[in-house]
C-alpha cells in the first residue's frame, strides 16, 4: 500500500487505489466543507493501518473462552498528536482504528509573511516519552511546522515518531530529511513545488480554512 519514493528516502507514499481517489475528490475546489471533512478523516484511518505497521508489541497470555492462549499485544501506549488546527481534521480517523490512543496537541500556525512557525499551545501526556508518537497534519509546505513540533516531541524525550500527512511538498520533505532524518513522513502525494506564497502546488488550498470553514 505504501512505498519509499525513491527522491526523497525520509517519504512514504501510499498510492492505494482508494487513497488516491479520495484524496483527489478532497483536493477538488468544488467539495464542500462537510464532504471535505469526512473525506480527510477516511483518508486519515486508511493510512492508519499502514503507519502501525512497526509499532512494537509484547507477548501476553490471556483466557478464551475455550484456553488459555498466547497472543501479542501492543507494548507501549501509543499517542496521536495533531497539531492545530488541520490536524484536527486526521485526528478522529485515526482513533476510529485505534480508540485506546492518547491526544496530546500542538498549536502552530505559519507567520502570514514569513512562512516561519510560531507556537501558542502544548499539550501532551505526561509520560509521552513512554510510547511512539504519531504526529498528524495533512499539509507538509516549507516543512517548518512539522519540524519544530519534532523538536517540541524530542524536547520531551519522545523516540518514535511517525509524521502523517496527506500532502508533501519536495521542500517540507528536504526540510524534515535534513532536520529530522529518523522521522518517517507517511503521505498521500508527493506534490510539484511550493509558489510564491509558500502554498503547495497543487495542493489542496488552505486545509484549515477548508475544515473548518474560516476563509
Ligand atoms: C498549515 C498546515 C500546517 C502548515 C504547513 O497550518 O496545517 O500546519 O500550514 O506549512 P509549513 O510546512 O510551511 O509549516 P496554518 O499555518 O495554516 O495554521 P492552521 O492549521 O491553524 O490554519
Ligand atoms: N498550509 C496549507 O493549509 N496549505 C498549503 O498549501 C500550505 C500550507
Amino acid at each position: 500500500m505504501a512505498a519509499l519514493d525513491p527522491r526523497h528516502t525520509n517519504a512514504l507514499v501510499y498510492d492505494h487505489p482508494l487513497v488516491q481517489h479520495k484524496l483527489t475528490r478532497l483536493r477538488s475546489r468544488d467539495t464542500n466543507y462537510a464532504d471535505f471533512r469526512r473525506l480527510l478523516n477516511e483518508l486519515a484511518g486508511l493510512m492508519a493501518y499502514e503507519v502501525c505497521r512497526n509499532l512494537p508489541t509484547r507477548e501476553v497470555e490471556i483466557e478464551t473462552p475455550v484456553a488459555r492462549a498466547k497472543g501479542r499485544m501492543l507494548a507501549t501506549p501509543v499517542t496521536i498528536v495533531p497539531i492545530l488546527r488541520a490536524g484536527l481534521g486526521m485526528t478522529d480517523g485515526l482513533l476510529s482504528l485505534f480508540p485506546e490512543a492518547r491526544v496530546g496537541h500542538i498549536g502552530i500556525y505559519r507567520d502570514e509573511s514569513t512562512a516561519k512557525p510560531v507556537t501558542y499551545y502544548s499539550k501532551l501526556p505526561d509520560d509521552v516519552a513512554h510510547g511512539p508518537v504519531i504526529l498528524v497534519d495533512p499539509m507538509l509546505a516549507t516543512g517548518g511546522s512539522a519540524a519544530h513540533a519534532v523538536d517540541i516531541l524530542q524536547e520531551r524525550g519522545v523516540l518514535n515518531i511517525q509524521l502523517v500527512c496527506l500532502v508533501a511538498a519536495p521542500e517540507g520533505l528536504t526540510l524534515m530529511r535534513e532536520q529530522h532524518p529518523e522521522v518517517v513522513v507517511h503521505t498521500a502525494a508527493i506534490d510539484e513545488r511550493l509558489n510564491e506564497h509558500y502554498y503547495i502546488v497543487p495542493g489542496l488550498g488552505d486545509a484549515g480554512d477548508r475544515i473548518f470553514g474560516t476563509h
